[in-house]
């Protein structure tokens, strides 16, 4: 808890991956996170509360509407994964948002997380705990591998029950008509969203605000498998990131394998999918291939993880697959 007074950062688990946390209040903190993440000033923070009672604190909903379907989505999905934008207080820290006079904000359920929260008496910026644009960390050792040079407390909370970053979703349309715009898809799915409005999922790697394309990336070459799986490249060594078992005949062409669901269940890939990765990232192969996974449910996710992944791989902004191994 001292640490967090006096204006540092902290690793701390969340439900659905570990976050990077400082006061928001504090700038020094806030810049903190950033320095710490090497993540540009343009991204803004995420702001966790402890429950949806602590709201106005950061936010501004003043027309009754709007605040009546802002408790309708908190009473459904908070504390939980959905993570909304909403007009900003001035007085929050304009490096949260960076400079945007809309906040993103969320409702933990991680107890660990909440008990901090209380603790401490202030909404905390938290971007996940892993190094700009690498992939998330779903364990404390994650967070140890990511950033351990830079935190001096990482609270080890188990690994996250998710997986997956939160859906980000901004609120448009009216609030006699709203119209949810997924602008990251993530465990609270379209269809959950569907009961209280329209919903518009923004294109595929889209340059939103923050999101950008390439992102969530190994350091090993990445690239997405199509559904025959015939594919495989000559001599390199090559792990594979399954969906299933289903490839299992194949299994001799692949120095590694990791599984994301042996019961073939979509919130079982998503929980494993970054540990998978990571692993397969810090293993002695040479080029990653994935399997696609069903378009469906968290397969959203997964798939618009899976895509940002692998973009540098594709297109030369990190590691370039030769011709050659290009399938
Ligand atoms: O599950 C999660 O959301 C995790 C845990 C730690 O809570 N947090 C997380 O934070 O994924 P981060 O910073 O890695 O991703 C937050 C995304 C970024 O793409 C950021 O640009 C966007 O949310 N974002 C945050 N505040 C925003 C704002 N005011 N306007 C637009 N986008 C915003
Ligand atoms: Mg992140």
């Amino acid at each position: 808890m001292e640490i967090l007074r006096g204006g540092g950062v902290v690793g701390l688990p969340t439900e659905t991956v570990y976050g990077l946390a400082g006061d928001a209040f504090n700038p020094m903190a806030v810049a903190r996170i950033f320095e710490a993440k090497g993540r540009p000033l343009s991204d803004p923070l995420i702001v966790h509360l402890p429950e949806a009672g602590w709201l106005d604190r950061v936010a501004l909903v003043t027309s009754g509407n709007q605040r009546k379907l802002v408790e309708q989505l908190a009473a459904a999905f908070w504390p939980g994964p959905l993570t909304l934008l909403l007009p900003k207080r001035p007085d929050l820290p304009d490096l949260v948002t960076a400079g945007s006079d809309r906040v993103a904000v969320r409702v933990t359920s991680h107890p660990l997380f909440q008990e901090v929260l209380h603790r401490l008496g202030s909404p905390l910026a938290a971007p996940s705990a892993n190094r700009f644009g690498r992939i998330s960390p779903t364990s404390a050792r994650d967070v140890q591998i990511e950033l351990g040079e830079k935190i001096s407390l990482i609270l080890d909370g188990g690994t996250c029950l998710h997986g997956m970053e939160s859906t980000l979703v901004s609120l448009e349309g009216t609030p006699e008509k709203p119209v949810f715009s997924i602008l990251r898809p993530g465990p609270i799915t379209k269809d959950q969203l569907l009961q209280f409005g329209h919903v518009h999922v923004a294109e595929r790697i889209v340059n939103a605000p923050g999101s950008l394309p390439g992102h969530y990336a190994p350091k090993k070459r990445l690239h997405i498998l199509d559904s025959d799986m015939n594919q495989v490249p000559h001599g390199a060594k090559v792990g594979l990131l399954a969906f299933t078992t289903a490839f299992q005949e194949k299994h001799q062409e692949y120095a590694a394998i990791e599984v994301l669901s042996p019961s073939i269940d979509l919130r079982e890939a998503a929980a494993n999918f970054y540990g998978a990765l990571r692993r397969l990232d810090l293993s002695n192969v040479d080029l990653i291939v994935a399997q696609s996974v069903p378009e469906e449910g968290l397969g959203i996710a997964i798939m618009d993880r899976l895509r940002r992944a692998s973009y540098g791989s594709l297109h030369g902004t990190g590691h370039q697959i030769s011709e050659s191994i290009i399938p």
